[in-house]
């Protein structure tokens, strides 16, 4: 081990006995804002246990606690998971850890944790050995298994010890999704046995000890005393459980489900049985694909918050949007979310209208789910300030313009906006398909202009492409990339050129649901192929969503940028005039009631006769997600070459948050990775050869192919 972090883990855990007999044990890693439990802190945890055994006659009690402000522990070291690299070596992780826990769970003496900020994972587990339970009831606060979200589960007896703390019923939701919950919350099902203020923490765990750490009985509600008590109400348990697992994720991921039939084989069964269930559990999943795949993503994510270099990093406290649209209106909306004081400028007063309404809904909805209250949503919405001139610009620091997807338009518009604003005034275009760099030739102050691409809708998709144009400087991305941190966002920083990222690598993957729907796929068929692999909806349903006006518009944008490998599908065309428009229209590829699809919309195959044959015969699964996949690797390769991105891990960030690409794949080229560049490369081949050169192989992939290695090295 690297003799600084063998000091840090030293450091990071301290003893300490008081003249009233009571030990602290304290958390406080040197050199960093939290407290991780690494290997080395969990041996050194061994070792004070030892220290406490031998005085323990003379002691009242244990109070364990962090030494940093507002923050507990965060769980284990996501660098050590990712380096086991078989199942018995996580197995053996897992029991050294439930060995030390167990040994802090059977000290003689009274044992009380303190809880205030972040606790998951591992500080989760800790707290689940001791007594007593309480929590400070900051916000900040919060109390959770995240394991399954890295393909694992909590193996040092958090799968054992939670079911019997809380019961099943509660239990199985904390471990399947890895939702943290508040101190409020943990109380509630008894997770905790205490929630206070963060200024009576101290003095309220040290009354625990002093009484003895003992939890009041509590009584469990009706409903979950029926299921948690009785085999039947177990079983019912067990199998929503699955029910609900296999819809979310189509059994794509072997954790929850792995988790559910570990509680089933332990819940009732003696501790040590259960402990070893857990971690035979664990060493089978953090041996995985899946496990490696997500802590990849897991890091990309991480590395998505690190700020670009500035020379100075202007703050943005005050924003205006124009264009009151579906994106304006939904930018507007998330800007006052998060209490930034937002203009909504448009040159239609009933576009403004419609924008303010469509940002109140979604408030609403939240308010209906019980996620805002009333009085905050009307607080947020007295954040937007609806105007039609330029009243107030002068004081903002961004502008976002969101208005019609013309060029003369936007640059007319552009233009107008830098007469009105100071001149530090950011301004960031949400287009999805003009040119940042074509956009930044008409302005004085081309530096400050870049593009800032939300996705559809705006409040869901996490994505923001942040665009460098030609003459972007570096404050401009800087600054906009901070502000989509804020906003909860993940920004990726692209290059210009054609589609950016995400809309130039999804292209060819529409396009070939065109080709094969020609070729006498059919739209089922198509779209099953994709979902099984892992996508959240097919390519039709996904166009369907787009819109097939919009879609046929971006296509053709496309094409004219990039050429004849571009060309869309004669499908796509052939549907243009009738009223099939996708969801908003009610009628696409599916047809649709409200905001539900529903069946096939057979209609469709009528349009595409007579190209293709009346009889729609099924093209085989593989052949049909090869074709679509292989397209989007191909894409991408060029994206790199043309330095449109920086990295591979920029392009599966961008593809994962921007078009729910598989989080267990890894994203696209990690994906590409495990398949290995010489079988990609004679996919392609074989592609071109069947069907033409818009699968003639980008030069990079035949490179990597020749060199023996891929996108990640
Ligand atoms: P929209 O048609 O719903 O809204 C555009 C609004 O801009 C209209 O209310 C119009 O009155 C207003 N407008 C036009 N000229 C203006 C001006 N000079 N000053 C102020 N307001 C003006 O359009 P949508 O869909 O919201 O798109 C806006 C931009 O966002 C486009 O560049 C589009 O490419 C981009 N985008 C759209 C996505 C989508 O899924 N709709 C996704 C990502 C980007």
């Amino acid at each position: 081990m690297n003799p600084d972090r063998a000091t840090q883990d030293q450091a990071a855990l301290t003893l300490e006995v008081t003249g009233d007999g009571v030990a602290w044990l304290v958390f406080d890693r040197p050199d960093s804002k939290v407290n991780i439990l690494t290997s080395g802190v969990l041996a050194r945890l061994d070792a004070l246990l030892g220290e406490i055994e031998a005085q323990a006659s003379g002691l009242r009690g244990l109070v364990i606690r962090s030494g940093k402000p507002a923050t507990f522990i965060a769980g284990a070291d996501i660098s050590e998971i990712a380096s086991v690299r078989s199942e018995e070596d996580g197995y053996a992780a897992s029991r050294e850890g439930q060995r030390i826990l167990r040994r802090l769970e059977q000290l003689a003496i009274p044992t009380v944790v303190a809880i205030d900020g972040i606790c998951l994972g591992g500080g989760t587990e800790l707290a689940l050995a001791c007594d007593y339970r309480i929590a400070s009831d900051r916000p900040e606060t919060r109390i959770g298994l995240p394991e399954i979200r890295l393909g694992i589960l909590p193996g040092f007896g958090g799968t054992t010890r939670l079911p019997r703390l809380i019961g099943l019923s509660q239990a199985l939701p904390l471990i399947l999704s890895g939702q943290p919950v508040k101190a409020s919350r943990a109380r509630r099902i008894g997770l905790v046995d205490e929630a206070v203020h963060p200024s009576m923490l101290l003095d309220r765990a040290l009354a625990a000890v002093k009484a003895g750490a003992r939890p009041a009985r509590r009584k469990k509600p009706l409903a979950s005393r029926i299921i948690d008590d009785s085999a039947p109400g177990r079983a019912i348990a067990f199998s929503r459980a699955r029910k609900q697992v296999m819809k979310e994720t189509r059994g794509h991921y072997p954790a929850p489900l792995l988790a559910i039939r570990t509680l089933r084989r332990s819940v009732r069964a003696p501790l040590d049985r259960a402990f070893e269930n857990e971690a035979r559990a664990l060493g089978q999943l953090i041996a995985s694909d899946e496990c490696r795949n997500l802590i990849h993503v897991f890091n990309l994510m991480e590395g998505a918050k690190k700020p670009p270099p500035a020379t100075s990093r202007p703050a943005i406290e005050r924003v205006a949007v124009l264009g009151a649209g579906v994106m304006g209106g939904g930018i507007a909306q998330l800007l006052a979310s998060r209490d930034v004081p937002v203009r909504l400028k448009d040159i239609n007063a009933a576009a403004i209208s419609k924008g303010l309404q469509h940002a109140a809904g979604i408030f609403q909805k939240s308010v209906k789910r019980g996620r805002l209250s009333r009085r905050d949503a009307q607080h947020h919405m007295d954040a937007i300030a609806p105007t039609l001139d330029f009243a107030g610009f002068g004081r903002v620091d961004l502008v976002i313009e969101a208005i019609v997807e013309r060029m003369d338009v936007k640059t007319r518009a552009l233009r107008e906006v830098e007469d009105h604003v100071g001149d530090g005034c950011i301004i960031a275009s949400n287009t999805s398909s003009l040119s940042i760099t074509g956009m930044q030739a008409g302005l004085a102050r081309p530096a400050n202009f870049c593009g800032m691409h939300f996705f559809n809708p705006v409040h869901r998709m996490p994505l923001v492409e942040v665009i460098r144009g030609r003459q972007t400087g570096p404050d401009a991305i800087a600054a906009v990339h901070a502000l989509a941190r804020r906003l909860d966002k993940t920004p990726v920083i692209v290059n210009d050129g054609p589609g950016f990222l995400v809309n130039r690598i999804l292209s060819p993957y529409l396009n070939e649901a065109g080709f094969l729907l020609e070729e006498g796929a059919s739209i089922e068929a198509i779209d099953k192929a994709l979902l099984d692999f892992g996508m959240p909806m097919g390519p039709l349903r996904l166009l369907d969503e787009i819109g097939l006006d919009v879609a046929r518009h971006a296509a053709a944008a496309m094409h004219a940028g990039l050429g004849d490998r571009m060309r869309p599908s004669a499908a796509l065309a052939a549907l243009e005039g009738t009223s099939l428009l996708g969801r908003k229209g009610g009628r696409g590829f599916y047809v649709y009631e409200g905001e539900k699809a529903g069946g096939v919309n057979s209609e469709i195959y009528g349009y595409l006769a007579p190209a293709v044959p009346a009889t729609r015969s099924e093209m085989p699964s593989e052949e049909v997600r090869t074709r679509s996949i292989v397209a989007m690797i191909n894409e991408a390769a060029r994206v790199i070459e043309d330095g449109i991105a920086e990295s591979p891990g920029d392009v599966d960030l961008g593809m994962i948050t921007g078009t729910g690409f598989p989080p267990f794949r890894g994203g696209l080229l990690r994906y590409a990775d495990n398949v290995g560049m010489p079988t990609i490369v004679e996919h392609l081949e074989r592609l071109e050869a069947a069907s033409g050169p818009r699968f003639e192989a980008a030069p990079l992939l035949r490179e990597y192919a020749a060199a023996g290695r891929g996108f990640y090295g």
